[in-house]
């Protein structure tokens, strides 16, 4: 049997997201990010198409690179002004029962006190409808906002996340035992202090010594998402992702991304089918071939290439507004993200880009393919794409919004549904038991947080 194709739909609490230029668009909405009822439109949209999840990205930082300053930046809205994304969930539960959410949270500038416990907040008021997309960032403008002089180099960045986890571990899955909450009106005792555990912890990098300050939420761990693959981000999501995020141009990129990461994941123990891969795509849908690509055409007509090169050069760290148009983009390693600069470079060796080339490309979604056609053509090119690359599923991006997210409701959904291929209703359940099966609330060995757990853990001491 095929596969089930699975759909998050991806956005940012910032106008236009990975579209640059495209919030001048009469049908895009996305200059009302800071007000609810944007927020809350979509949601409904998304779970009327019954999409898995909004996959919320956070960017910490402003992308200064391009031109060495802020001001292409602020002058095309690329990613800037950013609102925290945490903020809107509650109000996007509300009007929802189903919709998962994979919220980005960067763990270089928090400790994990505070976070754990926003998380399990977030995981009680969503009834178990939270994930955590686990990134360290990739921008200076972040550390120097923080107060530091620059951020920590590349793979430093995974040992330092590696151990941010071991900590939230310990907090969500080790500090309240499960009947530590009694809730006793008779007795008056809520909580039985002897069930819940200090958590001691003094590594490199952090040191705790508290109790969690929140009762066991319905997922304990969020849902753990990850979205680097470089080496180093590959075996961080080998060792600690349930969902991965990957973004390429090509099936001829994703492939092998995703082959690699089921091999790692199977070395560190774990099954390989269970984690599930997401990449970008993008999706431009018409009733007929003609309306499709006059729409696509239209959107073009919109794109800011300033706007595109500000977002990669934020992404790559390479200040693109000191090349020419028409030159070659090269590889270049320094300490922003890695992906990004392979999409464009060694990842396809046949392919060459040029920085105009590039501008257009990430001009409408970012550096996904887009599918452009009626729901036929567009549900075989997605046929293909998990054939091809065998993902999971596909984080969407859009050019408007919430526009294309209500065409992939009405048209896309509906033949997808038609083909076997996507869920005629929603599973029961937490996000985990919605993505792995009723009874999966919560995480399961050999993940490396359960081992945090009171009872296995005094079974490890015995
Ligand atoms: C598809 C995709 C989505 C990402 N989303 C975010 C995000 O929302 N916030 C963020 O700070 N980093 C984001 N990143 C950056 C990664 O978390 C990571 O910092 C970056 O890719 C560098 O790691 P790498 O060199 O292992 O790829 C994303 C990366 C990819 C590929």
């Amino acid at each position: 049997m095929k596969k089930q194709i699975r759909l998050n739909a991806f956005a940012m609490n910032c106008v236009a997201h990975q579209s640059p230029g495209l919030w001048t668009h009469p049908r895009d909405r996305t200059t009302e990010y800071n007000r609810l009822p944007y927020w809350t439109d979509l949601a409904r949209t998304l779970e009327r198409g019954r999409f898995d999840g909004l996959f919320l990205a956070d960017v910490l930082g402003v992308y200064d690179v391009f031109g060495g300053s802020p001001d292409a930046a602020l002058r095309n809205a690329t990613q800037t002004p950013a609102n925290d994304p945490m903020l809107l969930i509650s109000a996007m539960a509300a009007v929802t029962e189903n919709l998962g959410f994979g919220v980005t949270s960067n763990l270089s500038y928090e400790p994990p006190y505070t976070f754990a416990r926003r998380m399990s907040t977030l995981d009680h008021l969503t009834e178990g409808r939270i994930g955590w997309n686990v990134v360290t960032g990739y921008l200076d403008s972040a550390a120097k906002g923080a107060g530091k002089d620059k951020q920590t180099a590349h793979d430093d960045r995974y040992d330092v996340a590696d151990e941010y986890m071991e900590v939230v571990y310990k907090l969500w899955e080790g500090s309240w035992e499960d009947d530590a909450v009694l809730r006793d009106r008779i007795s008056g005792i809520f909580a039985d202090p002897a069930k819940v555990h200090r958590v001691r912890h003094a590594g490199n990098n952090y040191r705790v010594d508290a109790i969690h300050l929140c009762e066991p939420s319905p997922q304990r761990t969020p849902v753990l998402y990850q979205a680097g693959t470089s080496p180093r981000g590959r075996q961080f999501a080998a060792e600690h992702a349930e969902c991965v995020f990957m973004s390429g141009p090509s099936a001829k990129i994703i492939a092998p991304r995703v082959a690699a990461i089921r091999e790692l994941a199977a070395k560190a123990g774990r099954n390989p089918a269970e984690i599930l891969m997401f990449s970008m795509f993008t999706i431009i849908l018409g009733r007929t071939e003609a309306e499709a690509k006059a729409k696509y055409a239209d959107y073009r007509s919109h794109i800011n290439p300033e706007g595109a090169l500000t977002l990669m050069s934020g992404w790559t760290g390479v200040d693109f507004s000191t090349y020419d148009l028409d030159q070659q983009v090269r590889h270049v390693e320094n300490d922003a993200g890695r992906t990004a600069m392979d999409n464009i470079t060694r990842a396809d060796p046949d392919r060459v880009w040029t920085v105009r080339e590039v501008a257009q490309h990430v001009g409408i979604g970012g550096i996904g393919p887009v599918a452009i056609g009626t729901p036929e053509k567009v549900a075989d090119e997605i046929e293909a794409w998990f054939d091809q690359t065998d993902v999971d599923g596909l984080n969407v991006p859009f050019a408007v919004s919430p526009g294309d997210f209500a065409d992939i409701a009405d048209m896309l959904v509906p033949e997808l549904t038609r083909r076997g291929r996507y869920k005629g209703a929603y599973a029961k359940g937490s996000l985990r038991e919605k993505l792995f099966g009723a009874g999966r609330a919560r995480l399961s060995a050999p993940h490396p947080a359960v081992q945090h757990r009171p009872h296995i853990r005094a079974k490890a001491a015995e």
